[in-house]
Order: structure tokens, then C-alpha cells, then sequence
């Protein structure tokens, strides 16, 4: 392949991470990898050339692209960029996350050539969603990255065509963003000081020196303290959270949804 494949990730839990990597693999060994999850790494600037592919994942948070981001992006540019569009959700649906995710690339140079939507374990519960993406994802995902590779390869064979236009589901105007109040998570006694928590929140939100000090304003509720915290002391028992997490659990727990790729 010529081009050169870049991946541009934002991932709390990590389930994001592994379905574009699965994708990339499937279309080439060698990538860099511009992980975005946290704060430091969301300071510079990255221009993407012609000769570049970007696979970009984001998770779904409420049916939109996450709200964090939307400053951020408007860092990155692409140049006659090709794109791959990428959103994981947690067996809920997507919503309007992956044509937001299209419009917002393709209003800054990038032309996408493929998206997809795809599970992943909630990040609220491991009653929904659980384990995934799974073996099975991940085939796919490799074998959607072959589907890429191959489109890439006849699109430098006839050059001009990337520009059909991609279409994905998706409605416009946009699901309205759900407002909550602001929220954190609860440390208990069984609190290691180990810090993972706090090296790992995507936002800051978590004191470096007092781990069990989280400041709800700037907690997005991602639950990467709560997933990746070795002893379990890190939980949501805020009564909305909980609400919701019931809900979640009750209506798609049972349902195995799969993922929808367009190319
Ligand atoms: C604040 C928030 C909102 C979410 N909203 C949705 C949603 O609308 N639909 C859905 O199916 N999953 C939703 N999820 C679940 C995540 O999209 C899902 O767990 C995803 O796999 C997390 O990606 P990550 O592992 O890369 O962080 C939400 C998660 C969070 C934290």
C-alpha cells in the first residue's frame, strides 16, 4: 500500500482502541497510532496529507459524537485526506454518532471512503455489551480492513472516483444532547492509592495526589476509573446513574446487536 495508515483514537475503556486496531490490521501491519484519550495528547495539531488514511473512532455517548472532542477536532486537518470513520456503542444504538463523526471530518479536508459502527461493552455496565468486541467483532473488523485495502488499491488504479459520496445512517439535525447534572464516582476504603485511576482520566478530573478527590465538572462519566481500577473502588452511586444503568440493563442485555459497516 502507499498510502500511509494512521489511526486517530479516543478510547476510556479501551473498546474503541481494539476495534480500529482489528480494522487496521486488516489493511496493513504498519500504522502510527495518535491515541487522543488524554489530555496531554489533545494539545497539538495534526495535518494529514493526500498520501495519508485515517481510520478515526470515537465512542457514542449519548447518541453524538463525545462532547470533549468538538474543540479538539478543529486541530486536525486533513488535506484530499482519506478517512475511515469509526464509532463504537454499547449495544444501545448510535444514533446520528457516525454521520455527526463523517460531517465534522469532512468539513475539514478528509474524504471518507468507508464507516462503520461498532459494540462494545457499555462502559456503564458489563451486563450489556459484555466482552465485546468479541472474537467475532474483531474477524470482522480485520475483514472490513481487507474490504478497505482493496477499495484503496482501486481507487489508486482509477483516481478520481474516492469522491462518490460515502452515505452512513444517520439523522441531521443531530439527537439533542442530553444534559445531566454534573456527576462523579465514589472511591471506597478499598482504594489502593495505586493512581491508575487518575493517569488514565481522560479529562483530569481526578486529583494526582488524593485519588478519591474527582471534580464533577469536569467528570464526563467515561467510567475508565471505574473499569480500569484493580480493586473495584471506584463506582457511580449517583441515583441517576444507577437509573440509567437499570434501564440499559433491562432493555439490552438480552439483545446481541451486530455491527453495520457502509463502503
Ligand atoms: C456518557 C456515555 C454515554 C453513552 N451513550 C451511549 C449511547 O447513546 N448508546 C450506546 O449504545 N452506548 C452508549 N455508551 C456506551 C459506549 O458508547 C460504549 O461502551 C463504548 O464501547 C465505549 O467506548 P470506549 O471503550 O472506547 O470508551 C455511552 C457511554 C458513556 C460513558
Amino acid at each position: 500500500m502507499d498510502n500511509k495508515l494512521n489511526l486517530l483514537i479516543f478510547s476510556p475503556t479501551d473498546t474503541t482502541a481494539k476495534t480500529v486496531r482489528a480494522i487496521a490490521h486488516g489493511i496493513n501491519e504498519n500504522f502510527s497510532e495518535y491515541n487522543i484519550t488524554l489530555p496531554d495528547n489533545r494539545n497539538s495539531e495534526i495535518i494529514f496529507n493526500e498520501n495519508d488514511v485515517v481510520i478515526i473512532g470515537v465512542p457514542v455517548y449519548a447518541g453524538r459524537v463525545p462532547a470533549l472532542l468538538s474543540d479538539y477536532f478543529t486541530k486536525i486537518k486533513g488535506n484530499h485526506t482519506l478517512a475511515i470513520f469509526v464509532v463504537v456503542y454499547g449495544n444501545r444504538d448510535y444514533d446520528d454518532a457516525l454521520l455527526e463523526l463523517k460531517n465534522i471530518f469532512e468539513e475539514r479536508g478528509f474524504m471518507g471512503i468507508a464507516a462503520g459502527a461498532f459494540i462494545g461493552e457499555h462502559s456503564y455496565t458489563n451486563k450489556v455489551g459484555t466482552g465485546r468486541p468479541d472474537q467475532a467483532d474483531l474477524e470482522l473488523a480485520r475483514n472490513f480492513g481487507i474490504k478497505i485495502r482493496e477499495k484503496l488499491t482501486q481507487l489508486k488504479d482509477h483516481p478520481g472516483t474516492e469522491t462518490a459520496a460515502l452515505a452512513v445512517k444517520g439523522n441531521y439535525p443531530y439527537k439533542e444532547r442530553t444534559s445531566m447534572p454534573p456527576t462523579k464516582p465514589e472511591t471506597s476504603d478499598q482504594c489502593i492509592s495505586c493512581g491508575i485511576c487518575a493517569e488514565n482520566c481522560p479529562t483530569g478530573a481526578i486529583d494526582m495526589k488524593d485519588y478519591s478527590e474527582v471534580d464533577a465538572a469536569k467528570c464526563i462519566r467515561c467510567c475508565s476509573c471505574v473499569k480500569k481500577c484493580p480493586v473495584d473502588a471506584k463506582a457511580y452511586n449517583h441515583e441517576l446513574v444507577q437509573k440509567i444503568t437499570q434501564n440499559l440493563i433491562e432493555k439490552f442485555s438480552m439483545v446481541r446487536h451486530e455491527p453495520e459497516l457502509f463502503i
